[in-house]
């Protein structure tokens, strides 16, 4: 294999620029020419490919998002765009492609790619951490990280300044892994996700405890919590206390590239190529307690659950079952 495309998929996330330098560097040690394909499937469809090693200017790997821009566009799901994409492989003489992306480009683009006769790998790429089978996905840590910055500053003005609920929202789309790992290593004193129906007045008994102990409450919400806000407003009401919302919004999204995101990130390129130069595809790769391949048939048909006991856990420091 002597020529392999990489693209970046949906949202960016910390980690995919480092992930594209490792694969340039290690394309480039193994004599295999890595070209990437801007703005993910849409401009990969259109032939929009340049060599990956251009971008590298040594400072890269450090930068949030992704140069080679990524979108959401699934136009080329279609057997037209199947062709076109067929057209792109043989004009370019592609053999493989890499997809750094979440769980829509594993379960819609990939499965393209492959129909196209690319043999692909995908990398595990979103904040969101809801890729199925890997505890990992390239930027999960970072946002975490920038989520829990803000975290650990309300609790900073709240020591200081009490007599408040602080409610922090979180990035996370329909999956509430960010909102639970902040709320547990943060010391939230409760966490909201769209995965599970809110028990209220177990909620609002949480939130009378912290502030008659402690002086000031932390709540964390998933984004999906449908109508977060006014939730919060009325669990301050019920635990008789002013409120002060934030959301850390998609800054968190570019959040900087924590050492965690930039080690998978190399790990997964170095891996991916050498599947790839082994003849193996159609994985995706993991971590779990070590490096995981996983079929991406599996992958796109199954939904990563959250930890119910996590979530238990954190809603129960001060007391009551749920
Ligand atoms: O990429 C994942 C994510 O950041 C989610 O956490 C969030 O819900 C979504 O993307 C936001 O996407 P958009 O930028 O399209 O609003």
């Amino acid at each position: 294999m002597k020529r392999i495309a990489a693209l970046t998929s949906g949202g960016d996330s910390p980690g995919m620029n480092a992930c594209l330098v490792a694969l340039a560097r290690y394309g480039a040690q193994l004599g295999v020419e890595i070209l990437g394909a801007r703005s993910g499937f849409a401009g990969l469809a259109e032939g929009r490919l340049e060599p990956l090693s251009a971008f590298d200017d040594g400072t890269l790997a450090a930068r949030s998002g992704t140069v080679l821009g990524t979108s959401r566009d699934r136009s080329f799901a279609s057997e037209e765009g199947v062709e076109r994409l067929g057209r792109v492989v043989d004009e370019h003489g592609l053999e493989g492609l890499l997809v750094l992306g979440g769980d829509g480009s594993f379960r819609h683009g990939m499965p393209l790619a492959g129909q196209a006769g690319l043999a692909a790998i995908g990398i595990p790429s979103t904040i969101d951490n809801d890729v199925w089978g890997t505890d990992w996905t390239l930027g999960f840590d970072s946002a975490c990280n920038l989520t829990l910055t803000l975290l650990d500053g309300l609790n900073a003005t709240g020591s200081s300044l009490g007599e408040r609920i602080f409610a922090l929202e979180t990035l996370g789309g329909h999956t509430g892994h960010i909102a639970l790992r902040v709320a547990e290593v943060g010391q939230a004193d409760y966490v909201l996700v769209p995965e599970v129906e809110p028990d209220l007045p177990h909620a609002t008994e949480a939130l009378k405890r912290a502030l008659a102990e402690r002086g000031w409450a932390v709540l964390v919400f998933g984004e999906g919590v449908p109508e977060a806000r006014t939730v919060a407003e009325k669990l301050s009401e019920a635990a008789g206390c002013r409120l002060r919302y934030s959301a850390t919004g998609h800054a968190a999204r570019g959040a900087p590239v924590f050492q965690m995101d930039r080690w998978l990130a190399r790990l997964w390129a170095e891996r991916a190529l050498d599947l790839l130069l082994e003849g193996q595809y159609g994985l995706v790769l993991g971590y779990t307690d070590r490096l995981v391949e996983l079929p991406l048939a599996e992958v796109a048909a199954q939904r990563k659950q959250l930890d119910m006991t996590l979530y238990e856990r954190i809603n129960t420091r001060w007391g009551g079952s749920i």
